[in-house]
């Protein structure tokens, strides 16, 4: 007998426009925050299919954009999508590990949650190491350039149900006050600095399980793959509802460097 193959569900991108908790609202501000004043270069560390980086290249219409990010599915998409907002000629996509990019400083960059470019992979389920991110960062972002940080936080003390799901500790991320204090040993100034609320983070996690929802929708239950993708969606469905609700926090820092 041979094994089904694995189902192929539709791309993240058309079930959610970030790879992140974000509001449109907290979007537009963080754009504001990069481009006023307008910078020249704008650099974006894991920038999925570079959705942000766009926005702020759209918003500042001098300024050069580089995206780099380890999923060439997701490079593809933004490479496309440059050409379609008319913003080739200043975005510039690269599929490959953050650490092996050739970065200069930039007047504004972009890290959002993407940490792991300067660590342990997520899946070795080790804390996060923030301080080598922001020792990185702070040698990409030119003296007195902006840096937009975002990143996994607690945002309630971690339990064994919210943390069963994720790597099982209770030190794999610090909470926001922590993390404030980090940008600062890494020679960082908090201008702002605020976690994605619940509706971001409802909104992220039915976009996320959408598409299981969508696979289930377009093959029928008949399937020999839909068990699995229906496993699938209700494992997601209990890790965050009964799970790291309300715990794992997405915290989002503007910093001057
Ligand atoms: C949580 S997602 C955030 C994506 C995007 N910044 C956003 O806000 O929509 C993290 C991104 O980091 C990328 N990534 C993970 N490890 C990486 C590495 N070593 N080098 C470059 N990108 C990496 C992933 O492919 C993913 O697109």
């Amino acid at each position: 007998m041979t094994a089904n193959p694995e189902p192929v569900l539709p791309p993240l991108h058309e079930s959610l426009t970030w790879l992140t908790p974000l509001s449109e609202e907290r979007a537009a501000g963080l754009v504001g925050f990069l481009t006023e004043p307008a910078p020249a270069d704008v650099i974006d560390l894991g920038c999925g299919w570079g959705e942000l980086l766009l926005r702020v290249l759209a918003a500042a219409p001098r300024a050069h954009g580089r995206g780099v990010d380890s999923a060439a599915p997701s490079i593809a998409r933004a490479t496309v999508q440059a050409r379609v907002r008319g913003l080739a000629t200043r975005a510039t996509f690269e599929a490959t590990p953050g650490r092996d990019a050739h970065l200069e400083p930039a007047d504004a960059v972009i890290c959002i949650g993407a940490s792991q470019i300067w660590g342990p992979p997520v899946e070795d389920g080790q804390p996060l190491d923030y301080a080598a991110a922001l020792r990185a960062l702070r040698g990409l972002v030119r003296p007195g350039g902006r840096l937009v940080y975002g990143e996994a936080v607690w945002s309630a003390p971690p339990h064994p149900a919210a943390t069963a799901p994720l790597s099982g500790r209770d030190d794999e991320f610090v909470t926001l006050d922590a993390l404030a204090e980090l940008t600062g040993r890494a020679g960082f100034e908090v201008v702002h600095a605020d976690p994605a609320d619940l509706d971001e983070w409802d909104a992220f996690e039915a976009g996320f399980r959408h598409r299981f929802t969508r696979w289930l929708d377009t093959h029928g239950d008949d399937h020999p793959a839909a068990p699995d993708v229906r496993r699938r969606h209700e494992q997601q469905r209990a890790a965050y509802a009964e799970g790291y609700r309300g715990v794992l926090g997405m915290a989002y820092l503007c910093l001057r460097g």
